[in-house]
This record gives structure tokens, C-alpha cells and sequence, in this order.
């Protein structure tokens, strides 16, 4: 079924107009937790290829595009993806067989269009994602150029610093405590392989700290991190610490801790509650709490501190911590220019999570990035807890230029594909690689 005609094929026409959208083709496969997603191919007339598979949240934010799920529940739990499959062949392919390939605009906008909803609910974004990318991967492979470069021109050679998931919790780690994420931002490297290998010393050493601590080790959550059961969120902060040291780092200097405390997750009618710890705060009580985790360990980066809707709440928290932390909206923007500007307007956070899905088009997110660039804020480019092996995301931090790039730990290959893939840009930019210092 899902097949365009044959004749639309152009290894069969034998076409040799340049850079023309000839044949799309869209497929169901599984993402690393083993629910249906949406790859396409995409073929232009010049024999060029470009495939993308799509992520999927779990804590995703209330404003993000809407991944559309067939809701059958005979299959998959009815997470289905036939339906946007569905939609790439019958609807989006006619849209867009014979369209220029390396105008991303004009065939994002043209989707966008064809959609007609804000929400991209109609053909679903993770249709119209699936072929936005596909088509730029495309377009990259006609010129020959790797898609960083495409994307990003000659200026695209500076790697992200990452910041790496070690200890999972909230709805990636099974509610065994409510911050969702804390992860590791290697400061001495001087390049990303440097980077990497100090994350990947934090990560081992975290299993020597909770073994010798006699906490038990489940297993890994959604992002390949560890997901112990702990006492405290607190506690949280303290085997973080330990960690760097006995990797050899001094904490603060060598290597900081960043958090992503997906906050929306657990407020309830204006209040934060920890349910692991069976407590509850008021927006200042929980401001002054993470005040104190920063003033009392090397936290240099807090990610969704707060609410998607606790605006206030992000204004107070901005001008209390803005000047020794980053602040990085993910739930907050959800990637979307809109959400962005009305941050700048009120001064909430000084940096922005960017995840292709929830805004659901290339230019969107690249439009959004310049967006953050020009009003001061820090990208952080970012996987999400349901991947694929498409690597993507390593090009988009290279051709952005992003300072960060956040993609979960460093077990599992969906969150391999992205490092290893920096890794080799690194190599192939050669003496011309620069790295973004945190
Ligand atoms: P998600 O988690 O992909 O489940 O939304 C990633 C994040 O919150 O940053
Ligand atoms: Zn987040």
C-alpha cells in the first residue's frame, strides 16, 4: 500500500531533471521502546536518497504538534502509525512530486499548507517531519555535501558541548524519584571526542558509587541512564557529585551537573508535588529549593524548572538564577516561535531545548534557532526518550552551530548513532573543527 505509481519512480523514467522530488515512499517501523514510528524515503529525479525515521516523547509538552497514532487498538496499543503513513503517500506525495528538493522552505511551507491546522493534527507531524528531513537528507546527497554542511554552509564546523544523561528518573525512570533527568557537562575537554570520554568515565563510575552505596540497580531507563530508587531527589545531586570525583574530575571545574527537572510532569493545580518524597511546594517554595541545590552543588544548567504554564513562576526563577545558570525552556517553547518571543518578552529562562517534532518542519526548527540566537538564548538540540538510529540530530547541532546538544546517555545504539556520528564530523572537519567551550 504505501507506494507511490510505479511510473512516478525515477530510477524507471529515467529522468534526469536535477534536485526534482520524484517518488516518496513511508513505512511503519519501532522506535527504542518498541512502539510504531514513521520512516519515509524520499528519491529525487537525479537518483539522490534521503531517509529520516521520526522520535517520540513521553513527557512531552502540552503545546507540542501533534504526533498523529492510528488509536486501533488491535495493534500496538493503538499506537499504530498506518494513518500518517497513509497521509505521506496519498496526500503529501502528490503535493510535492516535482518540487525543487534543496528549497526546504517552499516544500515545508507547502506541507504546513496542505495540513491547515496549527496543530499539524491533520496529516500529523510526524508525517510531514518524516519527509521535511527525508527531503533535506536528500537534497544534501544530490550536491554531495554531508548534511551539515547543506544545512549550515561553510560556517558549520563547531561541535556541541554535550551534556549526558547518567541518572534517569520521573516518567523515563518509572517514578522511582520525580526529577527526570540529571545529566553530566564535561568543562576541561578541549574538543567532543575529549567531551564524550569524560561523560563515559562520570557513567561508569555512577555504577561504582551505587553499588558501594548498596542501592539497588534495576536497570536503565528510557535513555539508557540508570534508574535507582532513591530516597530523596536531593539524593540525587550528592551521587552526582561523587561520581565526578571518583572519575578523577573535580566537580565545578572539570565537570558540572545539569538537570532537567520536567516540572510540568508534577504540578498539579498550581503546586509541585514531589510524589516520591511525598511533599508539595508553592512556586516560590520550589523556586528556593532549586536555589539551594544550585548554591550547594555544581549546577550550571537547569532545564524545565518549572511549569509550562507557571509563567510568573519562570519570570521569578529567570531573575533569581539567569546569571549563574542556564535555564533552558523545553516544555515551555515546545520549539515554537510563538512560545519563544512571549519568553523574551517576559523574561523567562535565557535558553531553549530544540526538538524537531514539536514543531514538525525543518525550517521551523532553524527558524526558531535564529530566532533564539537573536535574542540571546543558548540552543540545547536535543533527542527525545523515544529514538531511532537516524543521527540527524549530530548534523543539526554542526550546522547550527548550537553550544549544547543533549541526546540521553551513552548506552544504546539510537543514542549512539547521534554521538558516533559527531565523532566522525569531528574527524572529517579536521583541523577546522572547533568546539563549542561551555
Ligand atoms: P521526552 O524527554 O522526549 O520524553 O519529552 C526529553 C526531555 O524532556 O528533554
Ligand atoms: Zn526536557
Amino acid at each position: 500500500m504505501p507506494f507511490a505509481e510505479p511510473s512516478q519512480h525515477p530510477l524507471r523514467e529515467g529522468n534526469r531533471r536535477m534536485a526534482r522530488i520524484a517518488y516518496l515512499q513511508a513505512r511503519e517501523l519501532l522506535d527504542s521502546r518498541g512502539n510504531p514510528t514513521v520512516e519515509v524515503d524520499v528519491f529525487l529525479e537525479d537518483g539522490a536518497h534521503g531517509r529520516a525515521m521520526v522520535p517520540s516523547g513521553a513527557s512531552t509538552g502540552r503545546h507540542e504538534v501533534l504526533e498523529l497514532r492510528d488509536g486501533d487498538s488491535t495493534r500496538y496499543f493503538g499506537r499504530g502509525t498506518r494513518k500518517a503513513i497513509q497521509n505521506v503517500v496519498r496526500e503529501i506525495a502528490p503535493a510535492l512530486l516535482g518540487m525543487e528538493a534543496n528549497d526546504q522552505q517552499a516544500v515545508d511551507r507547502m506541507m504546513i499548507a496542505l495540513d491547515g491546522t496549527r496543530s499539524k493534527s491533520r496529516l500529523g507531524a510526524n508525517a510531514i517531519l518524516g519527509v521535511s528531513v527525508a527531503v533535506a537528507r536528500a537534497a544534501a546527497q544530490s550536491v554531495r555535501v554531508p548534511l551539515y554542511r547543506a544545512l549550515g554552509g561553510q560556517k558549520a564546523q563547531r561541535l556541541p558541548v554535550p551534556m549526558v544523561n547518567i541518572l534517569s528518573g520521573g516518567v523515563h525512570g518509572g517514578g522511582n524519584f520525580d526529577l527526570q533527568d540529571f545529566m553530566v557537562i564535561p568543562l576541561r575537554a578541549r574538543c567532543f571526542a575529549e567531551a564524550l570520554e569524560d561523560a563515559v568515565a562520570v557513567y561508569r563510575s555512577m555504577k561504582g558509587v551505587l553499588q558501594k552505596r548498596g542501592i539497588d540497580l534495576a536497570g536503565v531507563a528510557d535513555e539508557g541512564g540508570y534508574a535507582p530508587r532513591l530516597a530523596s531527589n536531593e539524593a540525587g545531586f550528592d551521587l552526582m557529585t561523587e561520581a565526578i570525583e571518583h572519575a578523577g574530575l573535580e566537580p565545578g571545574g572539570e565537570a558540572a551537573i545539569a538537570v532537567d527537572a520536567a516540572a510540568s510532569q508534577f504540578y498539579e493545580n498550581g503546586s509541585y508535588l514531589l510524589a516520591s518524597e511525598g511533599k508539595s511546594f508553592q512556586t516560590e517554595e520550589w523556586i528556593e529549593r532549586l536555589e539551594g541545590w544550585v548554591r550547594r552543588y555544581p549546577v550550571t544548567c537547569i532545564e524545565d524548572g518549572l511549569a509550562e504554564e507557571d509563567w510568573e513562576g519562570w519570570r521569578r526563577l529567570t531573575s533569581r538564577l539567569g546569571e549563574q545558570c542556564r535555564l533552558v525552556g523545553d516544555d515551555l517553547f515546545v520549539t515554537q516561535a510563538d512560545r519563544l518571543l512571549r519568553g523574551v518578552a517576559e523574561g523567562a529562562a535565557n535558553a531553549i531545548l530544540v526538538k524537531m517534532n514539536q514543531v514538525g518542519t525543518l525550517t521551523e526548527t532553524l527558524d526558531v534557532v535564529r530566532l533564539a540566537e537573536m535574542h540571546g538564548y543558548a540552543t540545547v538540540v536535543s533527542a527525545r526518550s523515544g529514538e531511532t538510529e537516524d543521527d540527524t540530530l549530530a548534523d543539526l547541532a554542526v550546522a547550527t552551530g548550537a553550544p549544547f546538544i543533549k541526546i540521553g546517555s551513552i548506552t544504546r545504539s539510537e543514542r549512539l548513532a547521534k554521538y558516533n556520528r559527531l565523532l566522525r564530523i569531528e574527524e572529517e572537519l579536521g583541523p577546522q573543527a572547533a568546539y563549542a567551550l561551555p
